[in-house]
């Protein structure tokens, strides 16, 4: 064979991404802002959640979080001394409208104004995201995601955000993760409002599609120039042998995981199974509900951390071999190209943008004012690697979004798991990039990544 001259060598090491590729950070508001009361806001499901004994494996709450609602500023000047060009957020339903419907609360609004502005001051570009799983607690008291009159609600809320922020906002996404809301929220219960129902789940699912739907219409009519997204998260389900068994097995699963949304979104309706195998009467699609849901979006955000193996066999046990981040979930980034290809055959969305990705780990190799963290520069830049092939296949990835900015509250699992390519002290809210942010700056200041065996452990700037 020949062998290879240095330039290719050299090339071969060098991924570029494509040039208006954006690069940027995400995180969410209940996660970091802290401030439950302030200036008008209610308590979500999530407060009150965190309220109940047991719930939450560290018994924290976000009471304080990361306190960004007062060191907001703080955190767009290191967002972009790390030279984040986009910045994902959410907006919180309970800070806007604290009584779920009826009045705006303009104090709410306030702080994402500032917010907006204070990115754009910094030429972030802000991708606030309506719905990440904070629901007004009135509303859970009056039948939450179970009634379909908070799909109403959450496009009137809608409306509310987009008409204060929309002459400054390019992209508006309404939910994150509906799967996780309905599945987590409704049928393992591991996360607000807790409950444990299949037949729920089917419920919530379907009423959070319906809200995306009933904003999508009000976002459409009173910002006609702003993109429409919405953000799925996809663990592709993989059949742990060839038998017919386990690769129905897998099919399944993938139906409830990967393609509940994602189908019905994208005109294609629910996958049947959710009706002839795992008995969903889908009582609860209205006439012309389906049509609404399957209005066409400019943009799908695609969630990505893990995959999974899928057996027929209720024995089955994941393998253990294989490596793993702090939370359990199996590192394999290959499924990310993967995935990103099966997404663009099955789909027809005009563009996709990775809106989440990233790996807690045990930070331990530190020393003043350092964080070591090669297994997360190593987590990100291979989920890269794959990510551009995907790229050099024609898929239309616009942007990867690490997840997270910075560590913060993981939901059931509080403050154990961490995140961000940002450390936060609890104690002191001290903020340190750790050596992943160091690396991703300059990925995002040169648009490529450079794979250089020899700095596995990378050294970057203090
Ligand atoms: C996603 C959530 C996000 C964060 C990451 C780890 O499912 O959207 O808030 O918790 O997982």
């Amino acid at each position: 064979m020949a062998q290879q001259s240095p330039d290719t060598d050299l090339e071969a090491h060098v991924l570029k991404f494509p040039e208006d590729f954006t690069w940027g950070a995400a995180t969410s508001a209940f996660q970091i802002e802290g401030s439950p009361r302030a200036d008008g806001k209610s308590p979500s499901i999530w407060d009150t959640f965190c309220a109940t004994p047991g719930r939450i494996s560290d018994a924290s709450s976000g009471d304080v979080a990361c306190d960004h609602y007062v060191r907001y500023l703080d955190d767009v000047s290191l967002l972009s001394a790390l030279g984040m060009a986009s910045y994902r957020f959410s907006i919180a339903w309970t800070r806007v409208k604290p009584g779920g419907v009826g009045p705006t609360n303009p104090k709410g609004l306030d702080f994402y104004d500032r917010l907006v502005d204070a990115l754009l001051a910094e030429g972030i570009t802000p991708m606030p995201t309506l719905y990440h799983w904070d629901l007004p607690q009135v509303l859970d008291d009056r039948g939450g995601w179970l009634d379909r009159s908070t799909a109403e609600a959450f496009a009137d809320y809608a409306e509310a955000a987009v008409t204060r922020l929309g002459d400054r906002v390019g992209t508006w996404t309404t939910l994150n993760e509906p799967f996780v809301s309905a599945n987590h929220g409704y049928v393992t219960g591991e996360h607000a409002p807790g409950h444990t129902s299949l037949a729920e789940g089917f419920a919530a699912g379907h009423h959070l599609l319906l809200a995306h739907g009933l904003a999508a219409e009000r976002i459409r009519s009173l910002a006609p120039d702003a993109r429409l997204a919405i953000v799925l998260n996809f663990t592709p389900q993989q059949a742990a042998s060839s038998s017919d068994a386990d690769l129905q097995a897998a099919s399944l699963q993938s139906d409830l995981e990967n393609r509940w949304y994602a189908d019905p979104l994208n005109g294609l309706g629910y996958p049947t199974s959710g009706f002839d195998h795992y008995g969903w009467d889908g009582s609860q699609i209205g006439d012309g509900d389906l049509d609404l849901i399957s209005a066409p979006l400019d943009l799908l955000g695609v969630n990505y951390y893990t995959r999974q193996l899928v057996s027929a066999d209720p024995a089955y046990a994941q393998p253990g071999h294989t490596p793993r981040n702090t939370m359990g979930w199996e590192i394999h980034p290959e499924s990310l190209g993967q995935l990103m290809r099966t997404l663009w055959d099955r789909y027809s969305f005009p563009s996709y943008m990775i809106t989440e990705n990233g790996a807690p780990m045990p930070d331990l190799n530190r020393s003043e004012g350092r964080v070591d963290d090669d297994d997360r520069t190593a987590y990100i830049r291979d989920h890269l690697t794959e990510l551009h092939g995907a790229i050099q296949d024609g898929c239309p990835i616009e942007g990867y979004l690490v997840w997270s900015f910075m560590d913060n509250f993981e939901w059931a699992e509080g403050y154990v798991p961490r995140f961000g390519v940002v450390e936060v002290d609890y104690e002191t809210q001290t903020r340190t990039p750790k050596q992943s942010a160091l690396w991703f700056r300059d990925v995002a200041r040169t648009n490529q990544v450079v794979l250089e065996p020899e700095r596995l452990t990378y050294r970057g700037r203090p």
